[in-house]
């Protein structure tokens, strides 16, 4: 998502800071910033778009000789990708970028306009330059800024300078990534990844969560869990490529591991209180709902498969679900007071496109559940959600498509509790997700094992029932975009009107065997394909004798959360059964991420 990187040393360092947001790009970003203090002055430059806007911005300007520096790429989260919203963030004399989400910057904002305070932005970031100066009215800038990261709930991670004491970069982290590196010239960085220190600096410090501190020329202050750290340096590996990809052999593999954070920042500020928050839906009368239609295309109309479920079972609400390229062509028919939601990672597919705009002719209301801000579907929608999963670049969808559920599954539950239902066993299962995807390496090297038996054969059946069907089409789907084996997604109970007749031992059937949902009927299933000797990998959390092959998954409390972790599997799946094929993981042949033709 975010970039940030941070220079003390006599470098020129505006060209600095912009390199070293470049080797960030990869990870998306809508518009970046840059602030310089050196002697008095403090300069800053702000724009939309890609670095090349704020190289043109500054163009005029040069920054040599002792001073700090500090630049931003940002991913919109909270407010539009605009330059009042862009990093850094300014006070009277102080500035600001960070990553991550503050989750209480509401009431901090509130206690700070109660005091005259007033805001430009409608980030979350701008409150944290705020608190600094309203404390450091009466404090040190250094007790300022501590007292300030006390107050700070999130994650974050933060770099804040300050005419009040102008030969320091005051920085935070917590549950955002941010790394401090030196070089023999004395020189200091700061940066939210590897690859800007690449070339730069040899040592390097992973600051660990809750750390917080200050920096100058000389000396190097870290605060641990509130208790004063020696700063000890490791060695920094000095491959980019292997740095982009934080050492995982492909983006997509990346992308996978990236999910349990990504699913903390679908969740930021939206459950609050034992409540559900949609601030975008807020204005919305959802109770009076007749009926809702989800669209997309792809691993996106999975998730529309998966949580019409949820819309129907949690909201009570009539759900249909469309197939956005044969939604273009059917002259549907729109009824009133009913909402047409689209689903799209990239906002710009042609079709769920068009779809939208038919729906909007008709007289739909429309929202947009997206991945990109600013995007074509988002500008269109009459509403939109972002999915915050920030940029993907595995072609094959993984940690968009966790971002889509989760939010789609939260929308249900809002929608639900509008309406008077109980959904608080709903609701502790939305919690616990991030903590079901986290790849544990036992599971990844079993299945990095297991996918040795799956390579051949005349084609996989993926099934499952109820969610875990388009689950079932969601593992099909990615198995044959990667690794160009024959495989379906079926619902367990189709099996016996025809496709059963393909059984035998080269058939391998992966089953989805929830404990929570419909076990037994599946049960049933997979033993009728077992009675006509297909392959079995089952699964499930709990054991099943006859499978051929189990992975076995964490006992959990509720279905939503072994759909999770069913999902992890798949994609686990997947990616090591394509390793072993030696395909191009991340760019599988005829495959484009944005499909922007019809
Ligand atoms: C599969 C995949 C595609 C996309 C589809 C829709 O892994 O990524 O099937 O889901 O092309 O794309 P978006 O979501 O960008 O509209």
């Amino acid at each position: 998502m975010c970039g940030i990187v941070g220079y003390i040393g006599k470098k020129e360092k505006k060209s600095l800071i912009i390199n070293g947001l470049k080797e960030l790009e990869y990870r998306g970003y809508d518009s970046a910033g840059l602030a310089v203090l050196k002697d008095e002055e403090l300069s800053f430059f702000k724009a939309v778009g890609k670095l090349n806007n704020l190289a043109n911005k500054c163009e005029n300007f040069e920054s040599n000789g002792l001073g700090l520096a500090i630049g931003h790429t940002r991913w919109a989260t909270h407010g539009k990708p605009n330059e009042i919203n862009a990093h850094p963030h300014l006070g009277q004399y102080s500035c600001v970028i960070h990553n991550g989400i503050i989750e209480n910057y509401k009431e901090l904002k509130e206690k700070l306009e109660k005091e005259g305070v007033s805001f430009l932005s409608q980030t979350d970031t701008e409150v944290i330059v705020a608190l600094f100066e309203h404390y450091a009215k009466n404090l040190e800038a250094w007790q300022a800024f501590e007292k300030c990261v006390h107050e700070l709930r999130g994650a974050f991670a933060i770099l804040l300078i300050s005419k009040k004491d102008k030969e320091k970069i005051f920085f935070a982290k917590n549950a955002a990534p941010l790394i401090v590196g030196k070089n023999a010239q004395n020189e200091l960085f700061f940066s939210s990844g590897d690859a800007p220190l690449i070339g730069h600096c040899e040592d390097v410090i992973y600051l660990e969560d809750l750390s917080f501190g200050y920096a100058s020329k000389d000396e190097l202050t870290i605060y641990e869990n509130n208790k004063l750290k020696t700063p000890v340096f490791t060695k920094l590996p000095q491959d980019k490529s292997y740095a982009q990809k934080d050492g995982f052999r492909f983006f997509m593999e990346k992308e996978i591991y990236e999910q349990s954070r990504v699913l903390s920042e679908v969740l930021m500020g939206r459950v609050e209180g034992g409540e559900i928050v949609f601030d975008e839906l807020k204005d919305e009368n959802l109770k009076e709902l007749s009926e809702i239609t989800l669209c997309a295309c792809g691993t996106s109309y999975h998730a529309a498969l998966a949580s019409a479920y949820l819309f129907e079972r949690v909201a009570k609400v009539k759900t249909k679900v469309e197939i956005a390229s044969e939604f273009r062509y059917k002259d549907a028919l729109i009824t009133p007071n009913s909402l047409f939601i689209v689903i799209s990672q990239s906002g710009e597919t042609a079709d769920t496109l068009e779809a939208l705009k038919i729906a909007k002719q008709k007289g739909a209301k429309t929202f947009a559940i997206c991945n990109v801000d600013n995007s074509s579907i988002v500008r269109l929608a009459h509403l939109s959600i972002l999915t915050r999963a920030g940029i993907e670049k595995g072609v094959a969808s993984t940690k968009a498509f966790a971002s889509q559920m989760l939010t789609l599954w939260a929308i249900s539950l809002y929608i639900a509790k509008e309406k008077g239902f109980d959904i608080h066993e709903h609701l502790q299962a939305l919690l616990h997700t991030p903590n079901v995807v986290v790849v544990s390496p036992t599971l990844h090297e079993r299945i990095r094992r297991l996918s040795k038996r799956y390579l051949d054969g005349h084609g996989f059946f993926f099934i499952g029932r109820d969610v875990f069907y388009p689950l079932a089409l969601e593992g099909a789907l990615k198995l044959k975009e990667l690794s160009y084996l024959h495989a379906e997604g079926y619902a367990s109970g189709e099996m016996k009107h025809g496709p059963i007749a393909l059984a035998d031992s080269k058939l391998y059937t992966i089953a989805l065997m929830p404990q929570h949902l419909l076990y037994e009927k599946v049960k049933s299933n997979v033993e009728e394909l077992i009675a006509r000797d297909s392959t079995l990998l089952c699964i499930s959390a709990l054991d099943f004798d006859l499978s051929d092959d189990l992975i076995k998954i964490n006992p959990q409390k509720h279905y939503m959360n072994e759909f999770f972790e069913m999902m992890l599997v798949l994609q686990l799946l997947a990616l090591e059964i394509s390793i072993r094929l030696g395909n191009d993981v991340d760019m599988p042949r005829n495959l484009a991420k944005s499909v922007t033709v019809e």
